[in-house]
Order: C-alpha cells, then sequence, then structure tokens
C-alpha cells in the first residue's frame, strides 16, 4: 500500500473543495479514453454485498438527447409552477443543467435485478443498492475533477422516461444522469450558493453525541 502524505492530503482536501457541479460547458471535446478512464474510477467504488449495481449508458444519439433535454424542459417548467414570487423569478433565472453543452452525456442505472452481492446488507435496507451507486457517481465526479473535467448531476427528469429513451431494463433504475465536460468557469463556491438560492447550513455540520 502506498503512504499518503501530508501534500497528497492537502491536495485531496483542495479536490473536495474544487470539486462542484458544473453545468457550464466550455467547448472542447473530452477524450474518450478518459471516460472511460472514470468509468473504471467509479467501478472501485464502495457497493453493499459488493453487488457492484451501477449500469453505465452514453447517451450519443441526437435523438436520445433530444428526449431527455425535452423531459428536463417539461420537468423543470413543472417545478417552476411550485415556487411563487421572489422564489418562483430566483428559480427561473437558475442554470440547471449542461444539456444542450456538455459534451458527454453518462446516465447511470442502479441494477435492481442483480445477483450480485447475493442480498447482503438489503435485507433490512433495500435502498442500500442504489446507495451504492451514488458513491460511483461520487466517486467519477472526484476523479473527473482530479483530471480537470465538470460534471453536472441533473435529477429534474421524469426517470420512466430516461429509461425508455434509453432502452434500458425496467429493472434499471436511472440514480444519475451525467452532464461531463471541461468546465467554463471555476468556483470554489456553488452555483446555488452564489445565486442566492440556498446558504451553507451550519446545521449540516454539527454532529450530535449519544
Ligand atoms: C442527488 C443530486 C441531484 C442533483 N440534481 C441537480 C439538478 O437537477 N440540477 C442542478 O442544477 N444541480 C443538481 N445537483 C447539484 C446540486 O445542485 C449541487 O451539488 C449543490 O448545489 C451544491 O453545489 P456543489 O455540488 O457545487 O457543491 C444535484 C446534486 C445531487 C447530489
Amino acid at each position: 500500500m502506498p503512504e499518503f502524505d501530508a501534500t497528497f492530503r492537502d491536495t485531496l482536501a483542495e479536490l473536495l473543495v474544487w470539486r462542484r457541479d458544473v453545468r457550464r460547458f466550455a467547448c472542447g471535446a473530452v477524450d474518450p479514453a478518459l471516460v472511460d478512464r472514470l468509468v473504471d474510477a467509479a467501478c472501485r467504488a464502495p457497493s453493499v454485498g459488493y453487488s457492484q449495481p451501477w449500469r453505465f449508458v452514453l447517451v450519443d444519439s441526437p435523438d436520445a438527447r433530444a428526449a431527455v433535454r425535452a423531459n428536463f424542459a417539461e420537468c423543470n417548467g413543472e417545478a417552476l409552477t411550485a415556487y411563487a414570487g421572489e422564489r418562483a423569478r430566483l428559480y427561473a433565472e437558475l442554470k440547471l443543467a449542461g444539456l444542450d453543452e456538455a459534451p458527454v452525456q453518462l446516465a447511470v442505472f442502479a441494477d435492481t435485478a442483480t445477483a450480485s452481492g447475493n442480498g447482503l446488507g438489503r435485507r433490512t435496507m433495500p435502498e442500500m443498492l442504489h446507495y451504492s451507486v451514488v458513491t460511483a457517481v461520487h466517486t467519477l465526479w472526484l476523479v473527473a475533477r482530479a483530471w480537470g473535467i465538470g460534471v453536472g448531476w441533473v435529477s429534474i427528469l421524469d426517470p420512466a422516461r430516461v429509461q425508455a429513451a434509453l432502452d434500458v431494463p425496467p429493472t434499471w433504475d436511472l440514480v444519475a444522469y451525467l452532464c461531463i465536460g471541461y468546465p467554463d468557469i471555476q468556483h470554489a463556491q456553488p452555483e446555488l450558493a452564489r445565486a442566492g438560492w440556498e446558504h451553507a447550513d451550519p446545521e449540516a455540520r454539527r454532529v450530535l453525541r449519544r
């Protein structure tokens, strides 16, 4: 096992600070070999019972991308109607996806029918399969950042329609639709914080003792 020294730890801390959800992408393709590398890294994530339930779909075809864009536009329009007044005005101004610009788009599913893992760790908490996929997404996100690549997670979608548009088995649940590419602008602060939508919540930092 290699030794992870203080310099590495400092750099890792910087990586976490600069990870960010990216929705504004510069033009410029991402080398497919690098995309493979990101998927390989994601597959090193932990998973309940070593179930490895993540399934990846690279969304390249214009038809599939158009279907996802239309899906997002509709869901985002509906989401806007849930807000009123100043909140609605602010919501309408947010950029909540880079679907028009991202050169790479990756849908990540949880295979709920997988036999891998033999059910270990899921009897009382079946949602652990989906959480395992989230760990893979986060692993990919961090490694992408280390390569100078930005990742934006899009969840303002009807998952059943994504499933149909991408023609995946009905047992694959959509966990994340990722926009991936070189960032246009880089910030250490979340975009939603900079836009005044939400601020760091001190409650989230609090650790209870029992
Ligand atoms: C499960 C999940 C779903 C998300 N879905 C969206 C989304 O649909 N649109 C969006 O703009 N950001 C989305 N995000 C990104 C969050 O807005 C972002 O993580 C948060 O504002 C904090 O910013 P940061 O990632 O730059 O720290 C999502 C993030 C997570 C973890």
